[in-house]
């Protein structure tokens, strides 16, 4: 069975690296769709985003990463998933990830999304904050890849 786990990842951490593996141990091919969003202004160009997320990725044998540019839905049906996957990490997540959820089965009622806990360790780590710190120059080496590290360093040493 197919599940789609789609996000801005702007930049990905070890928070979305937790769900989507976890991901990998129920379904047998997981599609991490990157939302390329015009209306959104992201730190990290779609490029970018591409690369370091197939980097932090490549252990992941059953893992592809893909650009979206259509509704999750339409994502979904392109590669025969029948699953959202999503992390909740926090109460805050819920409500808007239950309107997404619901939006998405009005839009697709085939479509499940499904809901895995953030790990303990990741339950208040998120791409701002990440970003927030690292714009300060603080640590960011237990929140993100190795990769995404010396993205962010490069990014706010040159700004
Ligand atoms: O990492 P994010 O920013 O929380 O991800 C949001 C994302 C990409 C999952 C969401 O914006 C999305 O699904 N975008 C695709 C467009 C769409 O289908 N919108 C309707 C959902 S109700």
């Amino acid at each position: 069975m197919t599940a789609v786990c789609p996000g801005s990842f702007d930049p990905i951490t070890l928070g979305h690296l937790d769900i989507i593996e976890r991901s990998t141990y129920i379904y047998d091919r997981v599609v991490v769709g990157i939302a390329d969003n015009p209306s959104k202004a992201e730190l990290f160009s779609l490029e970018e985003r591409l690369d370091f997320t197939k980097e932090a990725l490549k252990n992941l044998a059953k893992v592809e990463v893909l650009v979206f540019r259509s509704l999750l839905v339409e994502f979904a049906q392109e590669h025969g998933a029948k699953v959202i996957i999503k992390g909740l990490r926090a109460i805050s997540d819920f409500e808007h990830e239950f309107q997404m959820a619901h939006l998405n089965k009005r839009l697709d009622n085939t479509i499940e999304t499904v809901f895995l806990m953030a790990s303990p360790e990741c339950m208040f780590l998120s791409s701002s904050a990440v970003k927030e710190i690292a714009a300060y120059g603080g640590n960011i080496s237990e929140f993100v890849p190795s990769g995404v590290e010396a993205r962010l360093a490069d990014k706010f040493l040159k700004d």
